[in-house]
């Protein structure tokens, strides 16, 4: 039984959203995500607007993240926040904040991975959902990363796959904008993929050895097929539009699988998690409960908001390094391309 509660501060700010969360124990108090409209002007997310949007945001978010959770600021036992991996300029305005507030206030400083944080989420309380026992599989699938990774422990995963090429929320968004979406686009081709035929389109997969992904050539087999398509048809997208959008996630919902059904059969692992941007898609998510069920597998979906970036997950993660006394120190930096 632990002896008093932990009251921790997360900070996230690896990409476009700038997020603040305090917890305690296991508990959200707040979680508080500002996303950065910006970014949809261009089509994806502009680095310089990202870092400079953070250093608007921060203080407010913070500020209304310890409003709401009702702590008094000399409560907070320490301040977590991503070190990376994500854009320098981003993570610099995070890492910054929290080195300046572990300094006024005097507590610890923790640095967390990113990544660590998608997978965390699963360890946030939520009333009476189960979460998943060690070791079992997480396949975390982001805007930046697609990977199998091992999780042993809290703090101790590998990742055994990993994408060579695209993340598995790029071919989203770049499939998304070859139809003419926004950015992101991800979000769009699952809204109409609702209405649509998965079967109507083949498109093509990657041979891949291992447990290791590639997205680049489905994308390009995508954007040849769409331009032969116009060719023929110059409405060929406003008229099959839902029917595109099911045909290209399901293809990209079959990569993910095939790696993860030989993994949890390689390993003999039957508690399957999913994490990050991607696995609040609704066809993701409903395929993981139909495998699962066929395959025995225990399976762990997140709420939708732990999937996309959010501060709770790094102030989840914080917790459990605090417990194990893993601080940093003040010479610390962000570190764009962090290893799990
Ligand atoms: O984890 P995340 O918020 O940020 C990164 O760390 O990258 O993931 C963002 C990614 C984007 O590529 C976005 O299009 C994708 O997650 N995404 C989705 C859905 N919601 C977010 N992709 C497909 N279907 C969705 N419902
Ligand atoms: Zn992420």
């Amino acid at each position: 039984m632990r002896q008093k509660d932990t009251i921790i501060l997360g900070i996230e700010s690896s990409c476009d959203d700038t997020s603040a969360s305090v917890l305690k124990n296991e508990t959200i108090l707040s979680n508080i995500i500002a996303t950065q409209e910006v970014h949809k002007l261009y089509g994806g997310v502009v680095p310089e607007l990202a870092s400079r949007a953070h250093q608007q945001n921060i203080i407010p978010v913070v500020n209304q993240a310890i409003k709401e959770s009702g702590v008094d600021l000399k409560e907070i036992d320490a301040v977590a926040f991503t070190k990376g991996p994500g854009l320098l300029g981003s993570l610099v305005v995070g890492t910054s904040f929290s080195k300046a507030f572990s300094l006024a206030m005097d507590i610890p400083l923790i640095d967390v991975n990113h990544m660590h944080g998608h997978v965390l989420a699963h360890f946030i309380d939520d009333e009476g959902k189960e979460k998943p026992q060690f070791p079992f599989l997480c396949l975390t699938v982001s805007g930046g990363h697609t990977q199998i990774v091992l999780v042993k422990d809290y703090l101790e995963m590998e990742v055994i796959g990993t994408t060579i090429d695209d993340a598995a929320g790029e071919a989203f968004d770049k499939s998304a904008k070859i139809l003419g979406f926004p950015y992101p686009g991800g979000p769009l081709i699952d809204k109409h993929a609702k209405n649509g035929d998965a079967s109507k389109f083949e498109f093509s997969k990657p041979k891949m050895e291992g447990y290791d992904y590639s997205f680049s050539g489905l994308k390009t087999s995508i954007l040849y097929f769409i331009q032969k398509q116009e060719k023929i048809n110059t409405n060929f997208i406003n008229e099959n539009r839902d029917d595109i959008c099911a045909s290209i996630q399901k293809s990209i919902i079959d990569i993910l699988f095939v790696k993860l059904i030989k993994a949890s059969a390689d390993l003999n692992i039957k508690q399957i998690a999913i994490a990050g941007g991607v696995s609040a898609n609704s066809g993701l998510r409903s395929e993981l409960k139909r495998i699962g069920k066929e395959k025995k597998w225990s399976v762990f979906i997140p709420k939708f908001e732990f999937c996309t970036d959010n501060a709770a997950m790094i102030a989840i993660t914080g917790r459990f390094m605090f417990d194990e006394k893993r601080f940093a120190d003040q010479s610390v930096c962000a570190s764009a391309r962090l290893k799990m």
